[in-house]
């Protein structure tokens, strides 16, 4: 069993504070206050509490560490070489439907570069978690990426981007390439789990594009922690800066990244 850092401690703790509250609004979705942001972007009250309460504990244990946090923003600290990177509650439309599958993701960066994550679904107790340089974990079990490296084999997680978003002209022919060439194509509507499951080998590859930092922060760390390869979607050096990501096992990042470029170019 791997003893967990001093910063993996807070950024547990923190989870598991904000974790109780939105395990009890999700046994009463009756009750949930819901706000549109935009089309297919939804705030409840569950988000905004999560969020109250991540940002008091986060706060609590490193008082001058900035923010960039969902439902807040950015927020400087007196410590401008540290930031959260915190999405209180992703996968909102499956909370509210009361589809059990979304999670907390908190991400740490220094000198902007991503130093730690941590991801954790409350429901089935999951707690994902990597820090640079030394691993990436689930609860006490080492992660290590899927070792299939045939496309055929292959089940990839994608995200359904909404008419209007960015790149949404060539996500059907991106789905289309990898509905035909692999073995299967999933769906579950929680970003910072599917970098999660990449990086515990439930799923080969993951891609969507135009998603936000506090989606990915985490996840960009636990896979590549795992031994997985993450980039933008057609190999570009930051995802976490174009919100394009593609993250797979090390021997279908290529052909996958080959696959799509050439969907996307019709
Ligand atoms: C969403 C989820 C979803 C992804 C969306 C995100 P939210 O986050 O990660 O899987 O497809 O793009 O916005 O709104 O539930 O925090
Ligand atoms: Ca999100
Ligand atoms: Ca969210």
């Amino acid at each position: 069993m791997a003893p967990r850092s001093p910063i993996i401690t807070v950024m547990t703790q923190a989870a598991y504070k904000a974790a109780r509250g939105l395990t009890r609004d999700f046994g009463e979705i009756e009750k949930l206050q819901v706000s549109k942001k935009g089309p297919d972007d939804f705030v409840t009250n569950a988000d905004l509490k999560a969020k109250k309460v991540l940002r008091y504990e986060l706060s609590r244990a490193r008082p001058g560490f900035g923010f960039l946090l969902e439902e807040a923003g950015a927020i400087a600290g007196d410590d401008e070489s540290r930031r959260w990177i915190v999405d209180p509650l992703d996968g909102t439309l499956n909370f509210m439907h009361g589809i059990p599958h979304f999670a907390i993701s908190i991400g740490l960066e220094q000198n902007g570069e991503l130093v730690a994550g941590l991801i954790y679904d409350p429901l089935r107790d999951e707690l994902f978690h990597a820090e640079k340089g030394t691993g990436a974990y689930l609860n006490n079990h080492r992660l290590r990426v899927s070792s299939r490296s045939k496309l055929a084999d292959a089940v990839i997680a994608t995200g359904i981007t909404w008419h209007g978003r960015e790149r949404h002209e060539s996500y059907p022919a991106e789905l289309e390439a990898v509905t035909a060439k692999c073995a299967a194509v999933r769906r579950l509507g929680s970003a910072a789990l599917d970098l999660a499951y990449v990086a515990a080998g439930r799923y080969e590859a993951f891609w969507e594009p135009a998603l936000s930092p506090w989606d990915i922060a985490a996840g960009l760390i636990i896979v590549r922690e795992a031994g997985g390869y993450v980039t933008e979607i057609d190999g570009g050096a930051n995802p976490l800066g174009s919100g394009d990501v593609l993250a797979a096992n090390d021997r279908l990042h290529r052909p996958l990244t080959v696959l799509l470029k050439a969907a996307a170019k019709g």
